[in-house]
Parts: C-alpha cells; sequence; structure tokens
C-alpha cells in the first residue's frame, strides 16, 4: 500500500502538462491544451489537459484522470508502477512498508543527491553576496538594486580555490558535487571550486528548482560568463535563465521576451519589464521554443542590431518553424547598434522598451527582409534565389495557414504567384530530396477543410466560390462536416454577414470546431485577399463526386453511413 499523503505529495510536484506533454504532442487551445486522443483513433483533437485542474479528459472517448491515471493508460502500467516512475521522474521515493527507508540504496536519483547541493552553494554564494563590498558595489554600478538581486537570488562566488568546502561535506572525495558541475576534479585528482571570483546567477527550472548557475566575472578576465557544464539536471539546450521569476508577468502579458544575456534578463526586471528569459549562451533551440509556446502565444526574439544579432535571428527563427502553431506568433526586435537589453531599457525606460517591441517585425516581415537582401542579380536571378532559400524553410512549417501565408509573402518578394512559388518549391523539393513531399502534397487534406472553413467564417460571401458537394471526398471528420454544415447554410441565405452566421452556428453542433477554425485567420492582416486564398484553396479540392455527400454523415442511421463510407473508400482506392 502507497499511503495516500505520499500520492497527494506526488501529484502536487507533478504538472500535468508535463506528464502528458512529454509523450504526447500538445497545443494549447485557451486555458487548456488539446491533441489527438492517445486512447482513440480520431483526426481532430478531441482530448484536452487542463492545467488548473490537473487532469485530462478526451470529449471523443471520455478517457478522463489525473497524471497517474495518464500514465497507467499511455505506458499500459500497473497503478504502483506509475506511481514509482512518476515519482522518480521527480526525484522521489516511494515509500516501502517492508521496512525503514534504505537511505543510501542505489535508487535515489539524481535530484535527490545533486539538488540539495545546488540549493547549499546558492544560499552560501548569497551569503557571501551580502560580506563583500565590492561584489554589491558592481552590481549597484551596473545599476541593480538589491529588490532585484533579491528576485533573482543573486550570490557572489568567493575568490578561493575551495570555498565551497565549508558547505559541501567531504569535498575532496565527494562525487556528487563533480557531478552537479560545482567542483572541478583537475587530471591529478585535485578538487577546485568551479566558480571563483563571480558574480553568480541561480539557473531553476519552470518549477523555480536549482539545476545550475552561470557566473560572470566581476571586472576584465576570460570566460566572461562561466556557465555549469552539462548535468543531469541541467542543459543548456532545453533550459532558459529567469522562466521562473518571469511565469506570472509571461502569463499577464500572453507574451515572453527571449533575450541573449543573463544581465538583460535582471536589468529588464528592475525596470519592470518581468517577462523576458535568456538563453545561456547558446542559440534558441526548437526545444527553447516548444517550451514558451506551451505557456504563451508570442515570443518577441530581441537581439542586437548588428551582423551577430541578425546571424542569431536567423538561427532563432530557423528553429522555430517547425514548431510553431497558427496561433503563435513570433516576432524580431532589433536594437540599435552597440545597445544590448540592458543598456537599451536603462536609457528608454520600460515604456520606451515596450513601444519598441510593440514596432517589433513579425516572423514574415524579417524572413522576406533578410531572403530578399540575401538575393543579388537581376530579377529572374533573385527571384529564383529567394525561393531556392524559402523552399526548406517553408518544407519545416507544420502549422498550415502560417504556411500559406509566407508562401503568399514569399511569391509577392519574388514578383511570383503564389502557385508559381508552389510549382517551383515542388520542384526544388522533388529533385533534391526525391522522398521529400513537396509542400502542396503535405498539406493534409483535414487541414484544407480547416482553411477554407476559416476563411469562409470570417467573410460568408466566398462561400459562392465552392460547392457543397466538392467537400465530398475531403477526410470525413468534424472538419469537413462544419465546413459542408457552414457552405449549405451560406447558399441558402445569400447575404449573410459575418455576426449573423456566427449568431447561427451558436447552437449549432459544429459551433466547437467552427470556433477552433476562426482562430486560424484571427492573426491574419485585415488587408489579406481572402477571396484569392479561397479561390487558391478551393483549386486544391478534389473535384465533385458523382452522388452528392449526404448533408451531415453525423446524422445518418448506422447503417447508411457505413454504406456512404464504404463507397467513399472504395471511390479513394483506400
Ligand atoms: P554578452 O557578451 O553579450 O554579454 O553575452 P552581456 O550579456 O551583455 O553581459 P554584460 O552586460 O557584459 O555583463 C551574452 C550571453 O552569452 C553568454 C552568457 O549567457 C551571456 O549572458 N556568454 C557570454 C557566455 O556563456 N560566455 C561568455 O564568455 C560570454
Ligand atoms: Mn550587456
Amino acid at each position: 500500500m502507497i499511503p495516500q499523503s505520499f500520492i497527494d505529495d506526488l501529484l502536487a510536484r507533478l504538472d500535468i502538462v508535463d506528464v502528458v506533454g512529454k509523450r504526447i504532442q500538445l497545443k494549447r487551445a485557451g486555458a487548456n491544451l488539446s491533441a489527438c486522443c492517445p486512447f482513440h483513433d480520431e483526426r481532430s483533437p478531441s482530448f484536452t489537459v487542463s492545467p488548473t485542474k490537473q487532469f485530462f479528459h478526451c470529449f471523443g472517448c471520455a478517457a478522463h484522470g489525473n497524471a497517474i491515471g495518464f500514465v497507467m493508460e499511455y505506458e499500459n502500467l500497473g497503478f504502483v508502477e506509475a506511481v514509482e516512475s512518476l515519482a522518480a521522474s521527480v526525484g522521489l521515493e516511494v515509500p516501502d512498508d517492508r521496512g525503514p527507508p534504505t537511505g543510501q540504496g542505489p535508487s535515489r536519483s539524481k535530484s535527490e543527491t545533486l539538488r540539495p547541493l545546488l540549493d547549499a552553494a546558492a544560499a552560501f554564494y548569497r551569503q557571501k553576496l551580502r560580506d563583500t563590498p565590492r561584489a554589491v558595489d558592481y552590481l549597484k554600478r551596473r545599476g541593480l538594486n538589491g529588490e532585484v538581486a533579491k528576485r533573482f537570488g543573486l550570490g557572489y562566488a568567493p575568490d578561493g580555490w575551495d570555498a565551497l568546502s565549508s558547505v559541501i561535506k567531504d569535498y575532496r572525495n565527494n562525487a556528487d558535487a563533480v557531478e552537479a558541475g560545482l567542483v572541478v576534479a583537475g587530471e591529478s585528482g585535485k578538487r577546485h571550486d568551479r566558480f571563483r571570483d563571480r558574480i553568480m546567477f541561480p539557473i531553476t527550472d519552470a518549477a523555480g528548482r536549482m539545476i545550475g548557475f552561470g557566473g560572470r566575472i566581476l571586472d576584465r578576465g576570460e570566460p566572461k560568463y562561466l556557465n555549469s557544464p552539462e548535468t543531469p539536471l541541467f542543459s543548456k539546450g532545453r533550459e532558459l535563465f529567469g522562466l521562473w521569476p518571469a511565469k506570472d508577468a509571461m502569463k499577464r502579458d500572453n507574451r515572453v521576451i527571449v533575450v541573449e544575456g543573463y544581465m538583460d534578463v535582471v536589468a529588464l526586471a528592475q525596470h519592470g519589464v518581468e517577462n523576458a528569459v535568456a538563453t545561456l549562451g547558446t542559440a534558441t533551440t526548437p526545444t527553447h521554443v516548444q517550451k514558451l509556446l506551451r505557456m504563451v502565444d508570442e515570443i518577441v526574439y530581441c537581439f542586437d542590431g548588428d551582423a551577430a544579432g541578425r546571424r542569431a535571428a536567423w538561427r532563432a527563427l530557423e528553429n522555430s518553424l517547425g514548431v510553431l502553431r497558427d496561433d503563435a506568433r513570433i516576432k524580431f526586435l532589433f536594437l540599435p547598434d552597440s545597445e544590448d537589453p540592458d543598456t537599451y531599457v536603462r536609457q528608454v525606460g520600460a515604456e520606451g522598451f515596450r513601444d519598441a517591441l510593440s514596432n517589433a517585425l513579425s516572423l514574415a516581415e524579417f524572413m522576406v527582409r533578410e531572403l530578399t537582401a540575401q538575393a543579388e542579380g537581376d530579377t529572374v536571378e533573385a527571384a529564383a534565389q529567394i525561393v531556392h532559400r524559402a523552399e526548406p524553410l517553408l518544407r519545416q512549417i507544420q502549422a498550415p495557414a502560417l504556411a500559406l501565408l509566407l508562401r503568399k509573402r514569399i511569391a509577392d518578394a519574388a514578383g511570383l504567384s503564389s502557385g508559381e512559388v508552389d510549382g517551383l518549391v515542388g520542384r526544388a523539393a522533388a529533385s533534391q530530396r526525391p522522398r521529400a513531399p513537396a509542400i502542396r502534397q503535405r498539406q493534409p487534406a483535414g487541414s484544407l477543410a480547416g482553411l477554407l472553413l476559416a476563411r469562409i467564417l470570417r467573410a460568408p460571401p466566398l462561400a459562392r466560390h465552392l460547392d457543397p458537394a466538392r467537400t465530398g471526398s475531403l477526410p470525413d471528420d468534424g472538419i469537413t462536416h462544419a465546413l459542408r454544415h457552414v457552405l449549405e447554410t451560406c447558399s441558402a441565405q445569400p447575404g449573410l454577414s459575418m455576426e449573423m452566421l456566427a449568431g447561427q452556428l451558436r447552437d449549432s453542433p459544429h459551433r466547437a470546431v467552427c470556433r477552433e477554425a476562426a482562430r486560424l485567420t484571427r492573426d491574419l492582416p485585415d488587408d489579406i485577399d481572402l477571396e484569392q486564398e479561397v479561390l487558391e484553396l478551393a483549386r486544391r479540392l478534389p473535384e465533385a463526386t458523382p452522388e452528392a455527400a449526404p448533408t451531415d454523415i453525423a446524422a445518418l442511421d448506422p447503417a447508411a453511413r457505413a454504406a456512404w463510407l464504404a463507397k467513399l473508400r472504395e471511390r479513394k482506392g483506400v
């Protein structure tokens, strides 16, 4: 028997979003997260995870439960096994009724052995900061006050070789201290502190638990910043500095600012811009982006305006494309030459910084600007270069509306039509990587229905370009049903406005799907030519099928439904 108190403690330490998110890809959907249900076969997501209630629920198959239930179901484990596996993941040991805890047993997890050392070191460095006027002066000179130093838990690592021996037991032989990255074991077996005479920035995970440090030299010296090495708890490619202190402000603004330096994060916070985080001396990785997009809908990358800053921004763009969603935004803010966020916010204050943020370049603007800047030669050559460089980027994008928008922008920049870009991109992909599907084919038909639905909802008169019968060969799912319903509604009542259509859908079974689809066009600019898009999307629809599709397949009786589906499958050769 595992005591209930332990289960409660375990659930309190787990976040179901992490537990599920580690196993299947989740997308934010309002306050919840959603995915296609892992417990039954479906094409449109009806599986949701609630971060506030800490449970999952599937509207399709009624699967339901907490983090432990999910792991049992998903990994086919018994209750005890699931609890053990989850406990290990957060460094807890399941109490064993068969005897007293064995203590030093091999089952002790890394976080259990390494974290107390990091916590002790952080407390030690904080104390040393209070005791060292030279370090305090340095921070003051850089314009930081005591409050913000406390908020980030800043400290000071003294100049000795073994200062940590006062807080690390058995310093000479302690292998955990080496594994935690605090102590360096030299070739001769000699040990010394990794961080000496540095301002210390503690790094925590998203839940505020210590995982590592960054240390800045006080004056001049090499390296300027020293980070913890990769350890079982710390990995630069996954972690961000300042995530825990920024969490509330990120939620409030639904936005995060990604900067390059520790000092940038701290200085921004001191001036009232609290939703900033920093990468740790590495490029932004897809893991970083994914982590952030689970928490907010908008990421603003803030870089220096020089060539290095532009290169870093381009890397960030490349690493973001594959994990972007249609309801998320990525922006780029370039600061004036020789400024970083730290110096800039000091000059212009929080208001000025927020103004600059609102003028940040959109992903499409930045991408087109860079692609056209790189292209040389006469117009034909330049157009070819633009499309050629854009092709591998476009191919990474999984978000259908974003892909469409970017293809359009790139076509405009190259002076081509979207169709021509499609052709070029498709051909380039086919010739270089014979097995890679061209963009056009990669669009799942289900999304085609979604893209059309989104546009018709925004401009109902455009329904005249679509014959509901042509939806008959789209996948038989909720999106197609909703599209068909909307098309029929519009054709029965020409002149229906967007608001009137929305009103009529309010009580229909397609309401949820329509709302989800409407999100797809929420962030498209107002001046976008929806009619052009609808015509282009409609061209991809298969021709009308001989017998018109039933109005609402879901409403047919089971036998009629099965017969119709069989006919459809036969026709599509599935
Ligand atoms: P910068 O060199 O731009 O420094 O490094 P900074 O952030 O402006 O620092 P201050 O204002 O001089 O104190 C940006 C980031 O690159 C990583 C650190 O994460 C740093 O915050 N870096 C830099 C290193 O890891 N090692 C270094 O030697 C230098
Ligand atoms: Mn700086």
